[in-house]
């Protein structure tokens, strides 16, 4: 192994640390920089901000210094991200700080290119220490807009609390960074570049996460389903990442037409889109399929490719019904034949659920908000499908969400359906499939206000009155006519390691079922992004027909007076509403 030797300088600002088999190591004097402490999912900032001086390179450096040697001396590490401005710079930075740190092997997706989804399967599959995703996700990207980073760790999920607390710790003590001196690597073909006894191979970014879900899906069956005259497919991947990996899997794998993509081609600032698929950004494709005549199934995806919206015919699957129905109907699916484990959702997403975990009789966990939260349960052998209501669905296939994963699940219950449906045949639409799991189950009446760019004190103030009142409520207070069970700021122990999360959202339960849950968004880039999750329980299926705004109107108007919405945050009206 490469030692690397510190030498005392005090004249130069670089200097050379070690030589280990050719490569040079500089130490670069830095300073401490505020404020890089991560949210949600790694830390988002806007481009300019990662551009400054040693932005970047401080919070690599500070993850070097925060993870145990044995975790990446002479290692192996996975790079990619959603192809968003500023990546290919990145790109270079993380190698050079890498090989700088004594890492062994760099896997970099061609072009700088891998989604999330991706990332985690490439870990898995080939071992990797962790891996770094270069993104944003679903936030705008260019030159005006929001970059990224995020680490993952061995089995592909995003790295865990204590490892981030102890980066932003790092952070704020930073003195030195370790960079090697070695030329930018081409990242445009697919190949290994050896420096001494460090390596970059750029792979391929599509081949081992298809490849996987080659074994997760039976692809006859979609192929069936897609090849059809009588079914239209559409995916918008919103010039996203997705892009990179529609053609090869809808079109080259499963016999989807060309056409059937569209804004196909990854772009750096996302042809000035907003990638986070959902009725307000994704509006191009919810038109399509409201249109007279529009397709019969219809798919996005946001920057980096986890997250996904489903649609049919004039209908749209809300995120907390997509995770149930996919839960519900495993049998179509040739991963779960063994049987599943157990269902997850985060805990504002809706308990359609827990419904069809009650009814299957199978483990069921509630979770704070974050896709990190799964993967100790699903390490422990605890859970097999899992969602939440910001469009993420996903499986133990991997350690993330996964966008395509989601659409080819929905295609596989459609062609599931419709195997034996002869040609003229009405086929089971997806409509139909939520309304029969609807009629089985009851419906959950779900929406979601984002109140985004809020000032921050107002937003935390608001929270705190939240608090407040929670903390003098009792089981049996009246809001107007729903009757509290309890409200509470949502604390969750992992049954797993046993650490403990609190502070997670503020929930208001009643009698009936119904729950209004009032959070702050940690992926926002900017001020604060206050969101207010209403639900509420219709067993009755001559009910179900109404339209989700109408049926949770006394609910919202109750949510937004109980927490005196306006006042704080100075907002007459929600900027996203799903
Ligand atoms: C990311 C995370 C998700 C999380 C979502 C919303 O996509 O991966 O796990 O649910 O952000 O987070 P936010 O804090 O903005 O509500
Ligand atoms: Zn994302």
């Amino acid at each position: 192994g490469s030692t690397i030797r510190a030498t005392s300088s005090s004249s130069s600002p670089s200097t050379t640390i070690a030589e280990p088999e050719g490569i040079k190591i500089n130490s670069i004097p830095t300073k401490p920089i505020e404020g890089q402490k991560t949210g949600t999912s790694g830390l988002r900032k806007k481009v300019k901000v990662f551009m400054q001086e040693n932005y970047l390179a401080n919070w690599i450096q500070a993850l070097f210094n925060s993870l145990p040697p044995e975790d990446y001396k002479n290692g192996l590490l996975v790079l990619g991200g959603d192809g968003r401005y500023f990546n290919r710079e990145a790109a270079q930075i993380i190698i050079k700080i890498a090989a700088g740190n004594g890492v062994g092997k760099i896997l970099v997706g061609k072009e700088g290119i891998l989604s999330t989804p991706a990332v985690s399967a490439v870990i898995r599959k080939q071992k990797a220490n962790g891996g770094f995703v270069m993104s944003a996700s679903h936030n705008p990207g260019g030159p005006e807009y929001d970059w990224g980073i995020k680490f993952n760790y061995s089995s592909g999920q995003p790295a865990p609390e204590s490892i981030t607390d102890k980066i932003y710790g790092n952070t704020l003590s930073i003195s030195e960074l370790k960079i090697a001196e070695v030329p930018d690597v081409d990242l445009s073909k697919v190949g290994v570049t050896k420096f001494g006894n460090f390596s970059v191979e750029v792979i391929d970014p599509v081949s081992d996460y298809l490849e996987l879900l080659e074994t997760v899906f039976d692809f006859q069956l979609i192929k069936g389903l897609l090849s059809r005259p009588d079914f239209r497919f559409i995916f918008d991947a919103m010039h996203a990442v997705s892009g990179a990996y529609a053609k090869p899997i809808f079109v080259d794998k499963l016999g989807a037409s060309l056409d059937s993509i569209s804004n196909g081609i990854p772009l750096e600032d996302f042809g000035h889109g907003h990638p986070d698929p959902n009725l307000t950004y994704a509006k191009d494709l919810v038109n399509i399929l409201y249109a007279e005549n529009g397709p019969d199934f219809g798919a996005a995806s946001d920057g980096d490719g986890d997250r996904n919206m489903i649609l049919g015919k004039s209908f749209f699957v809300t995120p907390s019904d997509s995770v149930a129905v996919i839960a519900a109907n495993t049998e179509a699916i040739p991963y779960f034949k063994d049987g599943v484990k157990g269902l997850a959702r985060s805990m504002p997403t809706s308990g359609a659920l827990d419904r069809v975990a009650e009814k299957l009789n199978l483990p069921f966990f509630e979770v704070p908000t974050g896709w990190k939260f799964f993967g100790n349960l699903m390490d422990a052998g605890n859970l097999s499908v899992c969602g939440e209501e910001s469009f993420g669905t996903g499986s133990d296939h991997i350690r993330e969400k996964d966008g395509i994963w989601a659409v080819l699940a929905w295609l596989s219950i459609i062609a599931h359906r419709n195997k034996d449906k002869k040609p003229g045949e009405k086929l089971v639409s997806v409509s139909d499939v939520v309304k029969e799991h609807w009629a089985t189950y009851g419906r959950n009446f779900f929406s979601r206000y984002d109140y985004e760019e809020c000032e921050s004190e107002g937003a935390n103030k608001m929270i705190e009155y939240l608090r407040d009142i929670v903390s003098k409520s009792k089981a049996g207070d009246k809001y107007g006519s729903y009757v509290l069970q309890f409200a509470d700021d949502f604390t969750y122990t992992d049954p797993v390691d046993g650490s403990v999360v609190s502070k997670q959202g503020v929930r208001f339960v009643f009698t009936d079922g119904s729950r209004i849950i009032y959070r702050l968004s940690g992926t926002g880039s900017a001020g604060a992004t206050v969101r207010v999750y209403i639900e509420q329980f219709e067993p009755h299926v001559s009910k179900h027909d109404v339209e989700a705004q109408i049926a949770l109107k006394p609910l919202i108007d109750l949510a937004i007076s109980v927490s005196k919405l306006k006042d704080f945050t100075g907002r007459e009206q929600p900027t996203v509403i799903t």
